[in-house]
């Protein structure tokens, strides 16, 4: 079969995006709709399912419509964490969606603590209520006995095309999976009270699951990943060391850590980032809960009338001003799930200008901190940072980027590199005999930020957000 346009389709929290491919790779069409996730009280994230799979069908449809070609198939990336309770039968839900910014599966990692350095060992993963595991021990207890608990691809899967599976780089941030074979471990799913689970069929991302027809005629569905792993394969981040980080609802840096897995002594996590032809390649990764969930923060307040606003709207420097964005807890390499956002430094003189300048560097300063990891736990560091998602529209934030962390700093060509990553592994689906190599071909960055503080300026700033960020924990 000839393959000419893909469909791929990325789920995220705050919107699903949809982007058509040529046989090239080439973008032929785009769409997205907005997702709303819900913050009603302290620790909860939720999101309504039925709207998530009605952005899936809108964003799908409408990039389909405007390619005005007939794509041969569809793939999928998806959130990672976020969970929920559905039925089997019928594919209905049974819960609204338990998103990874949710923390009260924090009571089920409290209660596990003396299994966490077990864990850590061997999953790769923290024991924290990102990850989809507590999460799914928490929904068992609190919110419904019935049906089956799982990551929301295996649910949209199932509704795509009835199949009951998840890949394997989704399956690895669950704190469920044996990090060296990739498969369920069952010692984990007993430690979180899952033995009886229905536990989905883990397949490589370069696998057909089923065929679909919600966006035309019947096409094979297959390319399942999670969409930070697929941002780094679509920023051909395929060489241990390569780095990426994508600035969406929250700011995810991944570094390819080659075909075996290391255990960082720093926090970081490490999990599949893919796995193709069978064999996986892994990824250490660090995580700012709330980027642009921070900036909608901002928006909410009034500070800014939207995220085009920020460069507008930033002062030229804070003025002192230190925000630590720990809206929903702080991940690696602190782990606190109950640290909380704080803005210091302020005086009379302080104006929304400074605020949003403090907020920009702040959202910086943590990926440099992740980012300093990360150097020194691989044996290539990162030359350049490679970045991607909504939030890179903001020169403001990327030279921030760059100045702190004294590397370039490369914007992607594309605002859809997660559906680019997605699609390369639906394109190794359809073609037995393609390679990696030949799908995934490193593109000319849109823009490119030199870092233009000195080294002991970026380091002085850091050093004064690190420690503003100390006293975010309780
Ligand atoms: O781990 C959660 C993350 O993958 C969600 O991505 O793009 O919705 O911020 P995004």
């Amino acid at each position: 079969m000839t393959i000419s346009a893909v469909l791929a389709i990325d789920q995220g929290t705050s919107a699903t995006k949809a982007v058509v491919t040529d046989q090239a790779g080439q973008i032929l069409a785009e769409a997205s709709a907005p997702i709303r996730p819900h913050y009603p009280e302290e620790a909860v994230a939720e999101q309504d399912p039925e709207e998530l799979w009605t952005s899936v069908l809108t964003a799908g449809r409408e990039a389909v419509r405007r390619a005005q070609a007939p794509v041969d198939a569809v793939a999928l990336a998806n959130q990672g964490e976020s969970i929920l309770v559905w039925d089997r039968a019928t594919s209905r839900p049974l819960s609204t969606i338990i998103g990874w910014q949710d923390r009260r599966a924090t009571e089920i990692c409290t209660e596990l603590s003396d299994a966490a350095e077990a864990l850590r060992q061997s999953t790769g993963l923290v024991l924290d209520p990102y990850f989809s595991a507590p999460k799914m021990g928490w929904a068992r207890r609190h919110l419904s006995q019935q049906g089956v608990v799982t990551t929301t691809d295996t649910w949209l899967v199932h509704r795509l095309c009835g199949a009951f599976v998840t890949d394997a780089s989704t399956a690895s941030r669950s704190l469920l999976t044996s990090l060296s074979s990739t498969g369920w471990d069952q010692a984990s799913v007993d430690l979180f009270g899952l033995t009886d689970e229905e536990l989905p069929t883990i397949v490589g991302c370069d696998e057909i699951v089923g065929t679909t027809s919600a966006f035309g005629p019947d096409i094979p569905l297959g390319g399942l990943i999670v969409d930070q792993q697929a941002a780094l394969l679509a920023q051909a981040c395929v060489n241990a060391g390569d780095a990426k980080c994508t600035y969406g609802t929250g700011a995810f840096l991944l570094a390819n850590a080659g075909q075996h897995p290391v255990i960082s002594p720093s926090g970081l996590t490490t999990s599949v980032a893919w796995q193709l032809r069978g064999q996986p390649s892994y990824c250490l990764d660090g995580q700012v809960y709330t980027a642009a969930s921070a900036v909608r923060w901002a928006i909410d307040l009034g500070l800014i009338d939207s995220a085009r606003d920020i460069d507008a709207v930033a002062a030229h420097t804070s003025d002192g001003v230190v925000f630590v964005p720990a809206f929903a807890g702080l991940a690696a390499p602190w782990w606190d799930p109950a640290a909380t956002a704080c803005l210091r430094g302020m005086t009379l003189s302080t104006g929304r200008g400074e605020i949003i300048r403090a907020l920009v560097e702040g959202i910086a300063a943590q990926v440099a901190v992740l980012t300093a990891l990360v150097a020194a736990e691989l044996p290539t560091p990162p030359t350049r940072l490679r970045v991607d998602g909504g939030l890179t529209g903001s020169a403001a934030l990327m030279q921030a980027q760059a100045d702190l962390l004294g590397i370039p700093v490369e914007v992607h060509s594309s605002a859809d590199a997660t559906g680019l990553g997605a699609a390369a592994c639906l394109r190794l689906a359809l073609d037995a005999s393609a390679t990696v190599d030949q799908i995934v071909r490193p593109s000319p960055p849109s823009r490119v930020y030199e870092p233009r503080w000195s080294r002991e300026h970026a380091a002085e700033v850091l050093s004064r957000w690190q420690a503003a960020a100390a006293t975010t924990m309780p």
